[in-house]
C-alpha cells in the first residue's frame, strides 16, 4: 500500500515539477500540429526537437509526416511513459526515427538539432533564449507556440484562426 502511495507521489511529483519548472502538460491540437510541421518546412533527415513533449505527439507526427528524426524530451514520468508507449505503437521505420528523453529540457544540449519547438510558459524564455543563442546551430529553426519571444523578431507568423493558437517562426 505505502510503496503504491510512494508510486503515485513520485509520479505526480515529476508532474508537478515540470510545471513550475517551465509547464503544465497541455497537449497540442492535433490541427495545431500540422500547422507547427507545415511552418517548419522539415525535411527527411532533419533533426527535431520538443522541449517538453508531452505524450510525444509532434515528435511521432515530425517522423512519420516528415521523415524526420524525432527527439522528446519531458520530466513528467506520466508524460515520458505516454510518449514512449505512442512511440512504440508507431511502425518499425517511425520507432527507429524517434526518440523520448526522461529529464530536464535545460540539461539537454540542442547543438545538433535542426528544428526546436517550443510550448512552455514564456516564464521560462530567458533561460530558453540564454540556451538556444549557446548551442543552436546557424540555420536552426524554432517554432514557438502561444507566446511570442519579445527579444527575437520572428521571420514568420501564424496567428490562424480565432480558434488557433498563435505560432512564431524563428531562425538562427
Ligand atoms: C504545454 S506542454 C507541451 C507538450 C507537447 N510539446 C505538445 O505540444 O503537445 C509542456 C510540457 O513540458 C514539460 N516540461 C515542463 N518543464 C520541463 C522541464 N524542465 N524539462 C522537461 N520537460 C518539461 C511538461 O511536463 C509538459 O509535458
Amino acid at each position: 500500500m505505502y510503496i503504491l502511495l510512494f508510486i503515485v507521489v513520485i509520479l505526480l511529483g515529476t508532474m508537478a515539477y515540470a510545471g513550475y519548472s517551465a509547464a503544465p502538460w497541455v497537449p497540442t491540437r492535433a490541427r495545431d500540429v500540422k500547422r507547427i510541421l507545415q511552418m517548419a518546412d522539415i525535411r527527411a533527415g532533419e533533426k527535431v526537437v520538443d522541449v517538453g513533449c508531452g505524450d510525444g505527439r509532434l515528435v511521432v507526427a515530425a517522423a512519420r509526416d516528415c521523415g524526420a528524426y524525432g527527439v522528446g524530451v519531458d520530466i513528467g514520468i506520466p508524460q515520458y511513459i505516454h510518449a514512449q508507449i505512442m512511440r512504440m505503437r508507431q511502425d518499425a521505420a517511425v520507432r527507429g526515427r524517434t526518440r523520448i528523453v526522461w529529464g530536464d529540457l535545460f540539461q539537454y544540449n540542442l547543438c545538433d538539432a535542426d528544428v526546436v519547438v517550443v510550448y512552455l510558459l514564456s516564464k521560462s524564455y530567458d533561460r530558453l533564449v540564454k540556451k538556444f543563442e549557446k548551442e543552436l546551430k546557424p540555420g536552426a529553426r524554432v517554432v514557438v507556440e502561444a507566446w511570442p519571444v519579445s527579444v527575437w523578431e520572428p521571420t514568420k507568423v501564424d496567428k490562424g484562426s480565432k480558434q488557433d493558437v498563435p505560432l512564431y517562426l524563428y531562425k538562427r
